[in-house]
């Protein structure tokens, strides 16, 4: 940390992917200092209640569940998205509660996932060459000077949109509509006739029945708030520090800094580096942060990185997503795991199965074949338990919606069918019946892992 950390001081240090060609310098000044005086979305105490129930995954105790958009857009920002992006969690973490037997911590990738780093700074189309597009919270996607050029304002509607998103979230988790006896009404019209969704229904009759024998001894909605509630996070990437710092306050509680812009932000795998802003201004915010985790990091990187960020070892702080693609995790990520057990690190591990497999199909979509997606995981979790390693969960770019942008699943999604539906901003997204399906390989993965350690109670016994 720089001797002194404010919220500002990763203006001194290099900073990566924040734009710096807005064309009037006065006018992002002004828009800062109106959502300096914006309301936070998120509250210190929610952050520190977010970082104890990640606490509980880093030691085995609980498994972590974190969808949404690659990129939110302010054209598909309806009440039905947003609705069905969360009962697609709600669904999934049915499915790997009823079969890992332990909570499911539940973070959006919502309410605040605009800014995206891109590879390239611009694109050329023809004899055109323009800024790339970074996110609707800096520029368009319309392939036009105008458009192409960042405007400050769009901070402002970035803000807006996730207040009014954040605040559907927080009326669905605990306005009754995540209540358990809803767990039928949660199913999306098109997962609804697929085996992913037979399965469901399935999964669905066991826990109905088995509400219906706890209302009958009296544990109730009204006994027990935590049938009728859920408790659900958002995150976002902290990519754009302008914004972030903006939204970063001080806590009248404990006296320090939070970044009230999600619950948890993490740092991306293109700005992880240790002299850079970003690590910077991660080290002064108290929030439940993550990394990215890539194929180039080695264990000492790692080392220096949590070391910097969680100076004091916290459980809870600190989370690891790695995201190597299916053909490198198995070299990759056994070191990164040595590293932090040998460190006595306290870190939730957790694996991002989308970033590593990304491959562009002839017909020139960018999308992820769906059986990469699910390679990576398996070899997440079998890598983790031969490590003695608890894998603590799932990092997705998912959408309720039925869109045909990853290859594969049930439906045998083909690079001919890409074209139908293909809606997203920037990264190709799982859709909720593959979404559904990886839920079930994860449940049932996490069913071994519990059969195994009660064969083992069972020997030692
Ligand atoms: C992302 O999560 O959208 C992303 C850009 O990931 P990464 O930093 O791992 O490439
Ligand atoms: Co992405």
């Amino acid at each position: 940390m720089t001797e002194h950390w404010t919220p500002a001081s990763w203006r001194s240090k290099p900073a990566k992917h924040i734009p710096g060609d807005y064309p009037d310098a006065a006018a992002l000044s002004r828009v800062e200092q109106t959502l300096r005086g914006m309301p936070p979305l998120v509250f210190a105490g929610e952050a520190r209640r977010l970082k104890s129930l990640l606490g509980d995954v880093s030691e085995g105790r609980a498994f972590l569940l974190q969808g949404g958009d690659c990129a939110e857009s302010f054209k598909e920002f309806h009440a039905d998205n947003i609705r069905d992006t969360f009962r697609l969690i709600l669904q999934m973490a049915v499915v790997l509660t009823f079969a890992g037997g332990k909570p499911v911590v539940k973070v959006g990738r919502m309410a605040g996932q605009f800014g995206k780093p891109r590879s390239s700074a611009v694109e050329t189309q023809g004899d055109v060459t323009l800024p790339s597009y970074r996110g609707d919270n800096i520029n368009g996607m319309e392939f036009t000077p105008q458009t192409r050029t960042p405007d400050p304002q769009r901070l402002v509607q970035a803000y807006s949109q996730s207040a009014a998103t954040l605040n559907l979230l927080r009326a669905f988790a605990s306005g009754g509509y995540a209540d358990l006896h809803n767990i039928h009404r949660w199913t999306l019209g098109f997962v609804a006739d697929s085996p992913q969704g037979a399965r469901y229904r399935e999964l669905g009759e066991k826990i109905s029945e088995s509400l219906a024998f706890m209302e009958a001894i009296g544990v109730t909605p009204e006994s027990q708030p935590a049938l009728h509630q859920v408790e659900f996070f958002t995150s976002h990437e902290g990519l754009l520090l302008n914004f972030e710092e903006a939204m970063t306050r001080v806590d009248s509680t404990s006296g320090d800094w939070y970044d009230t812009s999600a619950h948890l932000l993490w740092i991306g795998e293109r700005t992880r580096d240790l002299d850079g802003a970003h690590v910077e201004f991660f080290k002064g915010i108290k929030n439940p942060i993550g990394v990215k985790c890539g194929p180039t990091m080695e264990g000492d990187d790692l080392g220096r990185l949590a070391d910097a960020l969680n100076p004091k070892n916290e459980a809870g702080r600190l989370t690891l997503y790695g995201r190597f693609g299916a053909d490198k995790i198995e070299d990759r990520l056994p070191r990164l795991l040595r590293a932090t057990k040998a460190a006595g690190l306290n870190v939730v591990w957790a694996i991002d199965p989308m970033h590593g497999n990304t491959l562009t199909a002839a017909n020139g979509y960018k999308t992820r074949p769906f059986d990469r997606i699910l390679s990576e995981v398996r070899s997440f979790v079998e890598i983790c338990k031969a490590e003695g390693v608890h894998p603590g969960g799932v990092h997705l770019e998912m959408t309720g919606q039925n869109v045909t942008e990853c290859l594969g699943g049930a439906r045998k999604v083909a690079e001919g069918d890409l074209a139908d539906r293909y809606h997203t901003h920037c990264d190709p997204r799982l859709n909720g019946e593959q979404a559904l399906e990886l839920a079930f390989l994860v449940a049932e993965k996490l069913k071994e892992d519990r059969a195994d350690v009660t064969r083992r109670a069972a020997a030692g016994a």
